[in-house]
């Protein structure tokens, strides 16, 4: 999604705003822009692709301004170019968005038909013509502002500039993050604390609704109704700010390696090491819970999938795990006091916060899995369950997807001791096994060479199957997005039993199948699914555990060992081999690792 800055400032600006910029790549783009304050005007700067068109825009035509915004657009209304790259001007008026205005076109017709001449095919002009429209009558900056607001539909972030007003930037929040960074003598707006990161750690979540008047030395916030509201000032640890990449080539690849840390981390929050029990955090009575529905998309969505083996399998409770976007729209049958969780490592996904609020607006109880705690979902949950893998920078999904993979395996340890379904003694045996989890993981990753070797033949593939059971079967999902997101190969995962009912046609001697077998109960059958395959003639790639590898039939094109866990793990120390294949074959296919062409980190419109 698009990322926004705003600074009022006290000393040049032009290179922050780019400076900022870089640290919103992440959030995928298109096109950027900067404007800013000169000599009585606002000038715009604006440029095609990556954000080093801009920087040879400017080193072409400086912008010499104190007080700016700045943007990266993801295209979703009108084409990406430099004619639909933010900031967009109407009259005295200029901004950047982040969001989408579902009625723009009938304003756009009224503005039209009012004589406006518009310069783009964004819904985003709109907005700047409405508030030079309110201008035009007389209002001052911040009612014309707060009048715009009141007629939008839809999801914002925005910034504003308004010619001849230098020392004021207005921004508004709804449906798309916001937040204000406090400086010395300086203010700054941004889509989130990695954007004001590089000149503040003093960071305000604006809320749903709010929006703001910065000035020098102050930030005015008003919520919905208009009424002035103080907002807390955070201390963002600078730890969670300030992204490098290390020694490592691209973020994934550097997150990869980080999963036994975030795991660990994530780990120790839900349990008591020192009595080996869990603790969730919450006063949720999971024996009188009669379902669980999880709602996610993409990633976040399989780790849903996998909290519902475990708690199924451990807790004998009731687990509905459903794409966002489909669930909100089927009128599920719901019952007040179950419970719904989402999962969502940026707490911002259109589809899965509204399915949310679909549940809540049930009389469910609500819960959220996620990365970002000040996220919206975060504000709008009866119970929060962090993860604790620090901000994740590659769009591709890793350390947070084993992260919520932990929250889930401590869920259903604690639902089930709380059910009954295990004993203290039991639990204190999977409390142990999640313990050790992190070695195991940072084992796995330790095949990273093994897999780099089989990497360049997967990079010539036209179509790669994943396979799997149980669990694995999640897993196969999880694996064949992450090799489609980052390298564009056509994937799919499967559930191994269902090979025979029509995806075997798909299998001969130019297919790779990865099986995801660890030695658990469904060994046998992934195994007969494996000679399956193999006499079609298959390139098996099979991914298991030195116990695996010992009963797996002969023939497989690479056998990949990973350490041996218990079942209660094992979705987390085999996601490091798929993950870590997906990473080598988009670096031999060149691809950008880090922000896949079409993608955005945090998908905020529907
Ligand atoms: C994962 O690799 C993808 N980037 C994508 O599927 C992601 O998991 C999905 O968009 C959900 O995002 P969220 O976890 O922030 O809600």
């Amino acid at each position: 999604m698009c990322g926004i800055i705003g600074i009022v400032g006290k000393a040049p600006v032009a290179e922050r705003l780019v400076d900022s910029l870089k640290r919103l790549e992440y959030r995928g783009y298109d096109s950027a822009g900067v404007a800013g304050h000169v000599g009585g005007q606002v000038e715009r700067r604006r440029a095609k692709g990556k954000i080093k068109a801009l920087e040879e825009v400017l080193a072409a035509e400086p912008l010499d301004a104190r007080t700016g915004i700045g943007h990266v657009r993801w295209a979703t209304h009108g084409a990406p170019n430099v004619k639909n790259a933010h900031p967009h001007t109407a009259g005295r008026v200029t901004l950047v968005h982040n969001g989408i205005i579902e009625n723009f076109a009938e304003l756009k017709a009224e503005l039209a038909a009012a004589g406006r001449v518009f310069h783009s095919d964004t819904d985003t002009e709109v907005i700047a013509h409405l508030i030079d429209a309110e201008l035009a009558t007389g209002l001052p900056p911040l009612d014309a502002f707060k009048a715009t607001l009141d007629r939008l539909t839809g999801a914002y972030a925005l910034a504003v500039l308004i010619e001849g007003v230098e020392d004021l930037v207005l921004g508004a929040r709804r449906g798309s993050p916001l937040v204000v960074g406090e400086g010395q003598g300086e203010m700054f707006l941004g889509s989130d604390a990695l954007a004001v990161g590089p000149f503040t750690n003093r960071v305000i979540y604006l809320e749903e609704g709010d929006y703001v008047a910065l000035d020098h030395d102050s930030a005015r916030i008003f919520d919905a109704d208009g009424a002035p509201v103080e907002r807390p000032v955070k201390v963002v640890p600078a730890s969670a700010v300030m992204m490098e990449k290390g020694n490592f080539r691209h973020f994934m690849e550097k997150e990869i390696h980080d999963q036994p840390d975030g795991c660990q981390r994530t780990i120790s929050a839900y349990v008591d090491a020192l009595t080996a029990t869990t603790a969730m955090p919450g006063d949720l009575d999971f024996k009188a819970l009669d379902r669980i529905q999880i709602v996610a998309c993409g990633t976040s969505y399989i780790a849903g999938v996998i909290g519902k083996y475990l708690i199924e399998q451990l807790a004998d409770l009731p687990v509905d795990v459903e794409i966002a976007s489909e669930f909100r729209y089927r009128q599920p049958a719901l019952r007040p006091g179950s419970l719904v969780i989402a999962m969502s490592q940026s707490g911002e996904t259109a589809d899965t916060l509204a399915a949310l609020r679909y549940c809540k607006a049930k009389g469910m109880k609500s819960a959220v899995v996620v990365n970002a705690q000040e996220s919206t979902m975060a504000r709008e949950v009866d119970v929060v369950w962090p993860i604790h893998c620090g901000p994740e920078i590659g769009v591709a999904s890793t350390k947070a997807f084993t992260a919520q993979v932990s929250v889930m395996i401590a869920l259903a340890v604690a639902a089930a001791k709380a059910r009954g379904t295990i004993d203290a003694v039991e639990e204190q045996r999977l409390v142990k096994v999640m313990l050790e989890a992190p070695r195991l993981i940072a084992e796995a990753i330790g095949l990273e060479d093994a897999i780099k070797d089989i990497a360049a033949d997967i990079a010539k593939a036209r179509d790669v199957l994943y396979l799997g059971r149980g669990p694995m079967s999640a897993l196969a999902l999880e694996g064949a997005l992450k090799l489609k997101e980052i390298s564009y190969i056509h994937a799919e995962g499967y559930a191994a039993g269902e090979l025979k009912h029509g995806p075997i046609a798909l299998v001969d001697d130019q297919t790779p199948i990865i099986i995801l077998a660890p030695f658990d109960s469904y060994f046998e059958k992934s195994a007969s699914n494996m000679s399956e395959v193999m006499a079609r003639g298959g390139q098996v790639v099979f991914i298991t555990d030195p116990e695996g590898a010992k009963h797996a039939p002969k023939g497989a094109k690479v056998v990949v060992t990973a350490p041996a866990s218990d079942p209660l793990v094992s979705s987390l120390v085999m996601s490091a081999p798929i993950q870590l294949l997906a990473y080598h074959v988009a670096v031999v296919k060149g691809a950008d690792v880090d922000q896949p062409r079409n993608l955005a980190k945090s998908v905020t419109v529907e």
